[in-house]
């Protein structure tokens, strides 16, 4: 972390009389997805980082110095970047990744390297699970956490029989098998799968006639981005949601581009763990303030890279005055933030949140959809998996 200029140290410490008023500028890089299926998430995620930054900076006296890089949703191309944030920008911080791929990709390089990361999206289940870093500490969801509550809730309303489908990588496989794992355990069954190229898909339609022909009472899904918004148009307009209805991770039908998904998204029911139409204190001011930004609701990728300001604001502000404390004190964060009560599980560093099961809505002003939510489910800590950071 740089120091201030001397004189400006001087002056804070004779202003406090403390040698630990040095204030410092912490540089942050944000490592997202500015190109690919996903740069609409990496633009999100930056735009609540900095709303984050604006809101809490000011009760440190640390400043931000923020560095960006595009891992354009590739492994590969992110680990690159993440060694060029470290090596030549020698950046204090790491703060981003989308994809669960991409997250495995750089695990190792993170930990080794001894950086913090504060992941704000990817739910790579390992990465706060057996493959955990004391450098790794997750504000964002796992992809256990969100699916998993949707196995009992389907069974609940009578769904016997599911069909899934998700994106063929690290997230689309751990969502899925979190959802059906809880499923089966209810007594469902799931009567066929698909897993479609990432990336590459344009025509669902052939896995959408597998679907129809399964047998199934009920779809459920994950996909995200540009993916989620052709899957949904596409299946409304092969007329499978009148036969069989759509469920999904939330993501499916986020509200960052439920418009461009139009009525087609009406009546998916989804799980998440933030919606903007949750009903609290600091969900409002969040909202409120977004909007002003960037006239329209935040989306759960808005709130990823708010909280993740905060945290890191509340890491710096209790004196945080290096890489390794930085981690320390990012994996005490607690705190009532938009999605409710948010605290860091200190034996995994993965968060734990409630999760909100919300069903897509026209508006009562008939301009556009909103998220109706129609349960709360209870925060639960996920299981360690064999990580025990706390100590
Ligand atoms: C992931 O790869 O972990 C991922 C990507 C996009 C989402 C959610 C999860 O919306």
């Amino acid at each position: 972390m740089k120091k201030l200029t001397q004189t400006a140290a001087a002056a804070l410490i004779a202003a406090l009389g403390t040698s630990s008023a040095y204030a410092e500028e912490i540089k942050v890089g944000l490592l997202l997805p500015y190109s690919g299926v996903y740069a609409s998430l990496g633009n999100e995620i930056e735009a609540g980082f900095r709303l984050g930054l604006e809101t809490f900076g000011g009760e440190t006296d640390d400043t931000f110095e923020i560095v960006t890089e595009d891992t354009e949703v590739k492994p590969p191309v992110a680990l690159g970047k993440a060694k060029k944030l470290v090596l030549q920008d020698e950046v204090d911080v790491m703060v981003g990744i989308v994809s669960s791929g991409v997250l495995g990709a750089v695990r190792d390089f993170v930990d080794g390297a001894k950086v913090p990361l504060i992941v704000a999206n990817a739910g790579n289940d390992e990465a706060t699970g057996e493959a955990c870093s004391a450098y790794i500490t997750r504000l964002s969801f796992s992809n256990q956490q969100v699916n998993r509550p949707m196995g009992q809730h389907l069974y609940d309303q009578g769904v016997r029989k599911v069909f899934t489908m998700a994106s063929d990588y690290a997230a689309g496989h751990q969502m899925i098998g979190a959802f059906a794992e809880a499923f089966e355990a209810a007594g469902g069954e799931i009567v066929g799968q698909e897993f479609t190229p990432f990336q590459k898909t344009q025509d669902f339609g052939p896995y959408m006639a597998n679907a129809q022909a399964s047998g199934a009472d009920a779809v459920y899904v994950f996909y995200a981005g540009g993916e989620a918004i052709s899957f949904v148009k596409q299946y409304d307009s092969f007329g499978l949601k009148a036969d069989l209805p759509l469920y999904g991770a939330g993501f499916l039908t986020s509200p960052l581009y439920v418009n461009a998904e139009g009525p087609a998204a009406i009546g998916v029911i989804a799980a998440l763990h933030y919606v903007p139409t949750i009903e609290n204190e600091a969900n409002s001011v969040f909202v409120e303030a977004f909007k002003a930004q960037n006239d329209r609701a935040p989306s759960e990728f808005a709130v990823h890279g708010y909280d993740a300001a905060r945290a890191l604001v509340m890491a710096s502000a209790g004196g945080a005055s290096d890489r390794e404390a930085l981690a320390t004190a990012l994996s005490k964060t607690s705190f009532d933030g938009p999605r409710g009560a948010t605290s860091i599980d200190p034996a995994t560093n993965n968060i734990v949140q409630p999760i909100y099961v919300y069903e897509t809505v026209a508006n009562e002003n008939g301009e556009g959809l909103t998220q109706k939510v129609l349960a709360t489910l209870p925060a639960t800590a996920d299981p360690a998996n064999g990580c025990s950071l706390a100590n």
